[in-house]
C-alpha cells in the first residue's frame, strides 16, 4: 500500500514537473500593461509576445481580465514553439479611429504555426469609422480586428468580437484553421463588417458561431479550399457570400466549401455566389449544402 502510494506520488511529481517546465506563461501584466483601457499597452504585449515565440518550450501569453488598450499590433512568427494566447479580459482599440489609420489591421499574426488563442473579447470601437463613412468624407481604409496571415495549424476558440472597422477576423493564406465558438456582433448596416472573410486558405472549420453583422456573416475569397461551416447562427447582415471571384483573368478559384446546421435570421440572404462578368480562369466553384 505504502509502496503504491509513493509511486503514484512520484508519477503525480513528475506529470507536474513536466507541465510546468513545458508551459512558461508571460503575463502582459510583468511587462507593464494597465489594466485600465485608457494606457496604451501595445509594447507590453509584444514584450510578452516576443518571449513567449523565442522560448525553446510551448508558452502561452497571459491577458489577463480588465481592459487593455492596443494599437495596431504584428504578433510575428515563426515561433520556435507551440503559443497559447489566452485572452481572459477585452482588448480595446483607441476611441479616435485614424490612430488605427491606414494600416489595415489592428490585431496580426503573421507566419505563426501552432497557435491557440483562447477567449477574449475585442471591441474595436466602431461606430465613429462607420459614420465617417456613410457621411462620404476621407476617411482612413479602417482596420480589421484580428487576422492570421501565413498562420498553420491555427484553433480560435471562443473569441467575442463588437463592432469592428471592417471585417472581424480574416483568415489568409492559412492552413489547418478552426474556429469555434466565436460571437461576432456589430450592427446591421454598419458598412462591410464582414463576420469572418476566409481567402486563400486551405482547411478552415468554423463551427458554432454566432456572427450577427452588417455586411456578410462569412466571405470566402479565391483561393479557399475544404472549408467547412457547420452550426452556425447568421445574421443580420448580408448571409454567407461566395465571392466575388473571377475579378482578375488569373486568380485562384474556391473548391469544397460545405455548409450544415445553418440558422439564417433576418440575413438578406442564404448562401450566395457573387461572380465579376469578366473573363477569368479560375475554376468553378462547388459548393455542397446540408440541411
Ligand atoms: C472537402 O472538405 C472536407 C472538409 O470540409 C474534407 O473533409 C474533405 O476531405 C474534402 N473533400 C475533398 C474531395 O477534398
Amino acid at each position: 500500500m505504502a509502496t503504491k502510494l509513493s509511486i503514484s506520488c512520484l508519477i503525480c511529481l513528475l506529470f507536474t514537473f513536466f507541465i510546468e517546465s513545458s508551459n512558461a506563461a508571460y503575463n502582459v501584466n510583468t511587462y507593464g500593461a494597465k489594466p485600465d483601457g485608457k494606457t496604451d499597452s501595445t509594447q507590453s504585449f509584444l514584450k510578452a509576445w516576443t518571449l513567449a515565440c523565442n522560448a525553446a518550450q510551448a508558452s502561452t501569453v497571459l491577458i489577463p481580465k480588465g481592459r487593455y488598450l492596443i494599437k495596431a499590433a504584428v504578433f510575428r512568427g515563426p515561433c520556435m514553439n507551440r503559443i497559447t494566447f489566452q485572452i481572459d479580459g477585452t482588448i480595446v482599440a483607441p476611441t479616435d479611429y485614424r490612430a488605427l489609420g491606414n494600416s489595415g489591421y489592428w490585431i496580426l499574426f503573421i507566419k505563426v504555426d501552432r497557435l491557440t488563442v483562447y477567449g477574449g473579447t475585442l471591441d474595436a470601437n466602431g461606430a465613429a469609422f462607420w459614420a465617417c463613412r456613410k457621411s462620404g468624407n476621407n476617411c482612413p481604409v479602417g482596420a480589421r480586428s484580428i487576422t492570421f496571415n501565413w498562420a498553420n495549424n491555427v484553433v480560435i476558440s471562443g473569441l467575442t468580437s463588437i463592432n469592428s472597422q471592417l471585417s472581424h477576423l480574416v483568415i489568409n493564406s492559412c492552413n489547418n484553421v478552426l474556429v469555434r465558438n466565436a460571437k461576432l456582433i456589430a450592427p446591421d448596416q454598419s458598412p462591410n463588417t464582414d463576420g469572418i472573410h476566409v481567402q486563400s486558405s486551405n482547411g478552415v472549420t468554423i463551427t458554432s458561431g454566432i456572427l450577427q453583422t452588417g455586411d456578410d456573416c462569412i466571405s470566402i475569397g479565391p483561393g479557399t479550399r475544404n472549408l467547412l461551416m457547420n452550426n452556425i447562427k447568421c445574421g443580420p447582415g448580408h448571409g454567407v457570400s461566395i465571392g466575388s471571384l473571377g475579378k482578375e483573368l488569373n486568380e485562384d478559384g474556391v473548391q469544397n466549401v460545405t455548409l450544415t446546421n445553418a440558422v439564417f435570421t433576418g440575413s438578406d440572404n442564404g448562401v450566395r455566389i457573387k461572380s465579376w462578368a469578366r473573363a477569368s480562369n479560375s475554376f468553378d466553384v462547388l459548393v455542397r449544402l446540408q440541411e
